[in-house]
């Protein structure tokens, strides 16, 4: 086995600061919306609000970090190897098979993550942000009279928002048991807490996955 570093600092922790504030605003959000009672109806208008600021802050950070380091191009999607990968995910992992793909520290991600993640950050997370930015700005500007936005019913716009807030947890239980199909159940978490994984010192497939990128 070999230790290699595949998560910097400011990617684990906008990694784990970015989970719990998901968690808190779903949390808070789907109260605001009744679905359950924990803080209080008020309370949760005012969290979630906070929290959104603190998310929105956290992603301007994180696309700053991305762009300055050239981390974003983990997120290129391609399709070699992606059939293989959805295979082993399907039948491959539950046979004991070898991973298709091998982790270095120039390519983290599998050419499934690659496809996942970029949906995340371009699709998800948008929806969620730009629904919750018109949520939160709909009377003001409406009676600022600045943008009219009050052209888009607010229904609509609840609608979508919480329709992002569904599939956010739905990628959330997803992801989390996918953490766990790594070299063991754990080795992708103390990954992303301690930045180093082990994984099979196998020189030649890893020299051949450098080549590739
Ligand atoms: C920057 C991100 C976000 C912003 C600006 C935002 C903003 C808002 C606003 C303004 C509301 C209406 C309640 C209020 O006045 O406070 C709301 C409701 C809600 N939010 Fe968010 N939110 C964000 C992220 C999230 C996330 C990540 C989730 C869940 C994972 C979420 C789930 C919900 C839900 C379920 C509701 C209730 C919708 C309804 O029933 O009308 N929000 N959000």
């Amino acid at each position: 086995m070999k230790k290699i570093y595949i998560y910097k600092g400011f990617e684990r922790f906008w990694h784990w600061v970015q989970a719990t504030l998901i968690i808190f605003l779903a949390l808070t959000g789907f109260e605001v919306h009744g679905s359950f009672e924990v803080f209080g109806f008020e309370s949760a208008v005012k969290f979630h609000r906070v929290a959104s600021y603190a998310l929105l802050l956290l992603i301007a950070f994180s696309i700053f970090w991305h762009f300055t380091t050239g981390e974003w191009k983990q997120y290129l999607p391609t399709t070699k190897k992606l059939r293989s990968q959805i295979r082993y995910y399907i039948s491959g992992i539950f046979k004991g098979d070898k991973h298709p793909s091998k982790k270095t520290e120039l390519s983290k991600l599998n050419p499934l993550q690659k496809l996942v993640y970029l949906g995340f950050k371009i699709v998800l997370i948008p929806l969620v942000i730009i629904t919750g930015i018109l949520y939160l700005n709909y009377k003001v500007v409406d009676a600022n009279n600045i943008i009219v936005i009050s052209e888009i019913p607010l229904d609509a716009i609840a609608v979508l928002h919480t329709l992002g807030a569904f599939l956010l947890i739905a990628f959330l239980i997803v992801h989390v048991y996918m953490t766990t199909t790594g070299h063991t159940a754990t080795s992708n978490i103390k990954a992303m807490l301690t930045g180093y994984e082990e994984i099979e010192d196998d020189k030649e497939e890893i020299t051949e996955v450098k080549n590739e990128n």
